[in-house]
């Protein structure tokens, strides 16, 4: 939803050229920079914008300022009901442009009260399970144990606390999987952060996941992207989207095991140098649909590195470089 420019300045210092509008692919390089001057190490990664650009659509608006990007706001509904909230925000401080910000807020709470609601309330937390891990809703006194999962398991660079919490909004689709141990607390051990996408309310996309290093391979990960798959096929998605490093053995073969296929290879990632594989699982509506082009991606073996036959997936752009979310 993108708005006229104006030349207006409302105290009449100094003439900018002021507009919002919708955010775009060639924004992310701009909008960065002012992240991190604002947050610092709460700052969001890049690639947290690059999904949000996915998932959100016209909910992400950015202010630009003689063509200069200075602000952004994400905008999502809890549901159908519920009044637009704002995820996360950044504004430089322009002088004589204090409005900037309000303005910038109502257009990306306008476009997230047009576009599909993200989360529809229902799902029925996961009843504990055998081998003492069960998973949960995500409740907000879970998010310091939540960021030492995401520092276990990304280590460099860790979505901030600032996001979980700001996840914790659209509550009913984020879930994490706690230890169970007579002897101790209930232990966070893992998280999944589950989205619907705004504009295609069959869409669902897992955002982030993620098992602490001391909890992995005992059938965590798989148990919280069974939850996420339940959510979506309760809420009405059809399929189920994510993406992936393709060197990214364990999660590939995690994802395989559920039946996602992979449909497009990514190697500059939203201009982001980042390959990136799409996958995309049909959910139980439909149950499992054989992949309609021949693949050829798994693990070759344990150390970690990936096989893939080139020229089998539709390729973008160029500048590969390793990722690991
Ligand atoms: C990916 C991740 C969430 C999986 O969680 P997990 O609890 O370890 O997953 P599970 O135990 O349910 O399943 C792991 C599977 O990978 C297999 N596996 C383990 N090491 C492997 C390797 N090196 N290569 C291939 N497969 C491997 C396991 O055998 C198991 O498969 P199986 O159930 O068929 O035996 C976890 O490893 C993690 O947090 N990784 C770092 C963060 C990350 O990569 N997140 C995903 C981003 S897209």
């Amino acid at each position: 939803m993108a708005q006229a420019a104006d030349r207006d300045d409302p105290v009449g210092r100094i003439r900018m050229n002021v507009k919002v509008r919708a955010f775009r692919t060639e924004d992310l390089s701009a909008v960065h920079p002012v992240e991190t001057g604002l947050f610092g190490r709460e700052a969001l990664p890049r690639f947290a914008f690059a999904q949000l650009l996915d998932m959100v659509h016209d909910g992400f608006q950015v202010a630009e300022v003689d063509g200069k990007v200075v602000g952004y706001v994400v905008a999502v509904r809890k549901d159908y009901r519920a009044e637009p909230t704002v995820l996360t925000s950044a504004m430089l401080p322009i002088p004589g442009h204090e409005h900037l910000l309000p303005r910038l807020t109502a257009a990306a709470t306008v476009a997230a009260a047009n576009a599909y609601p993200v989360g529809v309330s229902g799902t029925p937390d996961q009843p504990a399970e055998t081998l003492g891990y069960c998973v949960r809703r995500f409740r907000v006194d879970d998010v310091e144990s939540l960021f030492e999962v995401e520092l276990s398991a990304f280590g460099g660079e860790p979505y901030p606390r600032r996001l979980f919490r700001s996840l914790a909004v659209l509550g009913d689709g984020y879930f994490v999987a706690e230890r169970l141990d007579e002897r101790r607390a209930p232990e966070v051990v893992g998280y999944l952060a589950a989205f619907r996408d705004t504009n295609d309310q069959k869409l669902g996309w897992v955002m982030s996941m993620a098992v602490h290093r001391e909890h992995q391979d005992r059938g965590v990960g798989t148990r919280l992207l069974a939850a996420a798959e339940k959510y979506f096929a309760d809420n009405g998605c059809r399929e189920v989207m994510l993406t992936v490093d393709p060197q990214n053995a364990v999660a590939l073969h995690l994802y395989e095991k559920r039946h996602y296929t992979a449909i497009e290879m990514h190697i500059d990632h939203h201009g982001l140098k980042l390959s990136r594989l799409l996958m995309r699982q049909h959910s139980y509506v439909d149950q499992y649909v054989a992949p309609t082009r021949p693949l050829d991606i798994r693990p070759d073996n344990r150390s970690g590195s990936t096989r893939q036959d080139k020229g089998q997936l539709p390729e973008r752009r160029t500048g590969l470089q390793t990722w690991w979310r």
